[in-house]
């Protein structure tokens, strides 16, 4: 029983969906590519088994992690005039929407009338959108799972009413901008009347985009090593986490935090179709996060045919919260 969500028995449950899951023989093949390529990578969504996600939950509250505290403090300080933006009542539509813990906390100014939670599993929202539905019972709540990365279509039922989407946590930083603007294309196409309120990382000075990606207690380097541990499991290889180091830098030119992982030593790790000899130093590539300006945010929104957008950032201007209107 959910202990921070009891259900009365009159209270509404949450209609939950899941829409295709991809097909786990494709999943391997596309990591095996990954890991045998000249520079080995494999995608940041590997990093977030149920370790990963515990992991992840911790790097948000670390002194260092600056993103999840500066967006919550931007959507607090900001939340009548976001709501003023945006508009009340509609769909709200939460891109990986997790624990709903960011919608928890936006739901009272923009009153949606219909929530609908989107992460890649169900599983995973169920809490979250208990919750949701515990604390609005008039609220319609329903939990799509479905992994948007590769292509976000949902079923037009579920986007009855003006759709507002969130997209919070900067997660669009892991997509290239090439694929950003293929992203926010496909929202701003089924955003009919309504828009996109997304949290965006900002270009910032090293000395503190670093230490976010790499932090003193060594929890991001938990977090990348184990993506390993994950690999083990997916694709029955020997990866082992202390034969690797965490590796995190700015890379300006990019303008994207690259996370690596390094060979501590020459390796020789088994793969399903044989091995793979990983040099001294050699690095397996495993997450991109990308770091906007503001003009060039504001750039990508309009091409990908937002009409127009406005944003508001906390006092040093180290992240940004824009409203797109379709
Ligand atoms: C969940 C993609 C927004 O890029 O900051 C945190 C993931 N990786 N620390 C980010 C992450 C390492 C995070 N996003």
């Amino acid at each position: 029983m959910n202990p921070s969500a009891p259900r009365a028995a009159t209270e509404a449950a949450p209609r939950l969906v899941q829409l295709h899951r991809r097909d786990p023989a494709e999943v391997r093949r596309e990591l095996i590519e990954g890991l045998n390529a000249a520079q080995a990578a494999t995608s940041p969504k590997f990093l977030y088994d149920a370790l990963g996600s515990l992991l992840f939950e911790a790097i948000t509250a670390l002194p260092e992690y600056y993103p999840t505290r500066t967006e919550a403090s931007i959507l607090s300080a900001h939340a009548t005039a976001i709501a003023q933006a945006v508009g009340t009542g509609g769909t709200l539509v939460d891109l990986g929407a997790g624990n709903c813990a960011k919608a928890l906390r936006l739901i009272p100014s923009l009153q949606p009338e219909r929530y609908v939670g989107v992460d890649i599993s169900v599983d995973c929202l169920e809490q979250g959108l208990a919750d949701v539905q515990h604390q609005h019972p008039q609220l319609e709540v329903l939990g799509l799972g479905l992994d948007f990365a590769s292509t976000l279509a949902l079923p037009t039922d579920t986007l009855r009413g003006r759709p507002v989407f969130f997209y919070p946590g900067s997660s669009i930083g892991n997509f290239t901008p090439e694929q950003a603007a293929v992203f926010l294309t496909s929202v701003r196409g089924q955003s009919r009347d309504g828009g996109l309120l997304i949290g965006v990382d900002l270009v910032k000075d090293s000395e503190w985009l670093e230490p976010a990606y790499d932090d003193a207690l060594g929890v991001t380097a938990a977090f990348n090593l184990n993506l390993l541990r994950h690999l083990n499991r997916l694709i029955d290889s020997d990866f082992d986490p202390r034969d690797w180091r965490h590796v995190a830098y700015f890379n300006r030119s990019a303008s994207r935090i690259e996370m690596h992982l390094e060979a501590r030593r020459t390796l020789v790790v088994r793969l399903p179709q044989g091995e793979r000899t990983f040099e001294a130093g050699e690095r397996l590539h495993t997450e991109n996060s990308y770091k906007y300006c503001i003009e060039g945010f504001a750039e990508l929104l309009q091409s990908a045919g937002f009409t127009r957008s406005r944003c508001w950032v906390d006092a040093q201007s180290w992240f940004a919260v824009f409203w797109a209107q379709a």
